[in-house]
């Protein structure tokens, strides 16, 4: 298979700003036979308290490291919020933004995911864009409709070339125990990229990856990779999916 891949870890509420020092003690080693892989995009997205030894061991293993959420105001009267300029002085260069749990759990509204999105373009960043439905929407048999909405909210106030710069990442019913097979996830990501309109946008999978799926979800031709969350806490769980998958 000579796609690239992209394996992205969204450690989600974990790994402490010791913990993530831990994890780089022990990941470059396990690491090592993955570096020259010009065709792996590895990257790790951490709480904002652990980004300093986040990009501390990024660096030091030349993957790519992010944010898992930021304002798209610069500065001001905004509590708890975290802005693009902060992150830039962590060096900084991709942030998750609109995923499930900050949908649902949030109520964060599609409009303000794409003035976030858009912001982070204007940074000259990368914005690692998650859409999907929850599984109450795929039984009702609202999928197509729910995606179209939350798509549609960000491709409307992007450019053709802010929105080829956007990396996709297509995560259904999170946290309900029930993931997409590789034949509705592909179908979902094949449906997409002709919603977005340029056959080349990258489009993750996520939900529920791991060392035992990876190899089949991977080898779908419109999946370029994964935006893993549990198996991406431990270096060796988090590279067993790209072992399978080259395996
Ligand atoms: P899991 O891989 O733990 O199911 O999480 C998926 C996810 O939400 C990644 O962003």
């Amino acid at each position: 298979m000579s796609k690239k891949i992209y394996l992205y870890g969204n450690w989600k509420m974990n790994n402490t700003y010791r913990e993530t020092e831990k994890f780089f003690e022990e990941f470059p080693g396990v690491y090592e036979p993955f570096k020259n892989d010009a065709g792996l995009e590895v990257g790790i997205f951490a709480p904002f308290t652990s980004l300093w030894p986040l990009s501390q061991g990024a660096k030091k293993c030349g993957i790519v490291f992010g944010a898992q959420n930021v304002y798209y105001e610069p500065k001001g009267a905004f509590t708890g919020e975290i802005s693009i300029p902060m992150l830039k002085e962590y060096d900084v260069t991709h942030i998750i933004l609109g995923h499930s749990e900050r949908r649902h759990i949030f109520f964060e509204p599609d409009e303000m995911i794409a003035k976030k999105t858009k912001a982070v373009l204007e940074a000259g960043m990368t914005p690692v864009f998650c859409y999907g439905e929850t599984l109450e929407e795929r039984e009702s048999g609202n999928t197509f409709t729910v995606m179209e909405r939350q798509l549609k909210a960000v491709l409307d106030i992007l450019t053709p070339e802010e929105a080829a710069k956007v990396i996709y990442a297509y995560e259904p019913a999170i946290g309900t125990g029930k993931t997409a097979t590789p034949d509705q996830a592909e179908e979902v990501c094949k449906w997409s990229r002709e919603l977005i309109g340029n056959p080349k946008v990258v489009i993750l999978y996520g939900g529920s990856v791991k060392g035992s799926n990876a190899k089949e979800l991977l080898s779908m031709p419109d999946i370029d990779g994964a935006l893993v969350g549990g198996a991406s806490l431990k270096p060796a769980s988090f590279l067993e999916i790209y072992g399978a998958y080259k395996g």
